[in-house]
């Protein structure tokens, strides 16, 4: 569905995104995690020709984005880190605003209208004046706004940032029903559940992809044991190996302490020699299966190594 090959594109000094080819197959759900300036909305405005790449091209369903942009954008949606609604229009307003903005025809804004309420659930606040509605309906809003066309391809940029919970999951069911009709998704995200919920995923830092895969290629990609430590300073206990150095990322995790190493039993070993030193009462140690989340920081502290 996607091919995107050698882009990269620089601001001044700063190389947003660097050399990057990978490909997007139809019909998946594509995850884009990453720190905040790793280059994630960057990519996202280069897919949707927004932004021209310096170098490498990017085709989408065989077309070239940047020789046809106007064929791209029939088939695309792209809904930005800060999507523009009206405020000051309601939210059937806004929908039928964006309908006439992708020349859909009004009858069939109308029709569209009822699934895409059906989607977001958004029909009992139609008269609601966008800029009224919380954070999460808003968001819903917006990819309602982004759908109006029947696009085949969505791409997102954070559209769950700052929204609770709840509407999170709400806002992921829709996604899901998208998927169902055979929409092809790329959805940037800083939540790692999220990342968990995509079929494929990019971790991006400093404009590469450092890892990429299904959630659970990226997880046995990372060969190092993950060691769980219960003390009874949970404070001290971390200063002290991270003093020490020598193993993989160290996680605080509540009151846990998790830890990456090579060598789980010379890992372990170390480590009871270190608490004692620095005379933290170690109370558990076990070798425990790492999440995603996890991995994500192993494998961002190999990067900076
Ligand atoms: N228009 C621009 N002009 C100059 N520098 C830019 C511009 N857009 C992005 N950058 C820089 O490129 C890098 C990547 O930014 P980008 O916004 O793509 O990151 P991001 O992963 O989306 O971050 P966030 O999670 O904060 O949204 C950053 O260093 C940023 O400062
Ligand atoms: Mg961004």
């Amino acid at each position: 569905m996607i091919e995107v090959r050698n882009i990269r594109k620089r601001f001044g000094g700063v190389e947003a995104v660097s050399s990057l080819s990978f490909a997007v197959k139809g019909g998946e759900i594509f995850g884009i995690v990453g720190p905040d300036g790793a280059g994630k909305s960057t990519l996202l405005r280069l897919m949707a020709g927004i932004l021209l790449p310096d170098d490498g091209g990017i085709e989408i369903a065989g077309v070239n984005v940047r020789r046809n942009p106007f064929i791209i954008k029939e088939n695309l949606a792209y809904m930005p880190q800060r999507f523009g609604l009206y405020e000051d229009l309601t939210v059937e307003e806004n929908i039928r605003f964006f309908g006439r903005l992708f020349n859909v025809p009004y009858r069939e804004i109308s029709a569209r209208m009822v699934r895409l309420y059906e989607f977001s659930r958004l029909e009992p606040f139609k008269d609601r004046l966008a800029g009224k509605l919380s954070g999460g309906m808003k968001q819903k809003l917006g990819l309602a706004c982004c759908l109006v066309h029947s696009p085949g391809l969505i791409l997102l940029d954070e559209p769950t940032n700052g929204v609770d919970p709840v509407s999170r999951r709400e806002f992921w069911k829709i996604l899901y029903d998208l998927l169902g009709e055979g929409v092809t998704i790329v959805v940037s995200t800083a939540y790692l559940d999220e990342a968990e919920r995509c079929n494929r995923v990019a971790l991006m830092y400093n404009g590469a992809f450092a890892a990429l895969g299904t959630p659970s290629e990226i997880k046995s990609s990372v060969k190092k044991t993950m060691l769980e430590i219960e003390a009874a300073d949970v404070w001290n206990a971390e200063a002290a190996l991270r003093r020490a150095g020598g193993f993989g990322a160290v996680i605080r995790e509540g009151a846990m302490l998790r830890v990456f190493a090579a060598d789980a039993a010379g890992a372990e070993r170390r480590i009871r020699a270190l608490l004692k030193k620095a005379r933290v009462p170690l109370r558990a140690i076990s070798r425990r299966e790492p999440t995603l989340e996890n991995c994500f920081v192993e494998i961002m502290e190999e990067e900076k190594a």
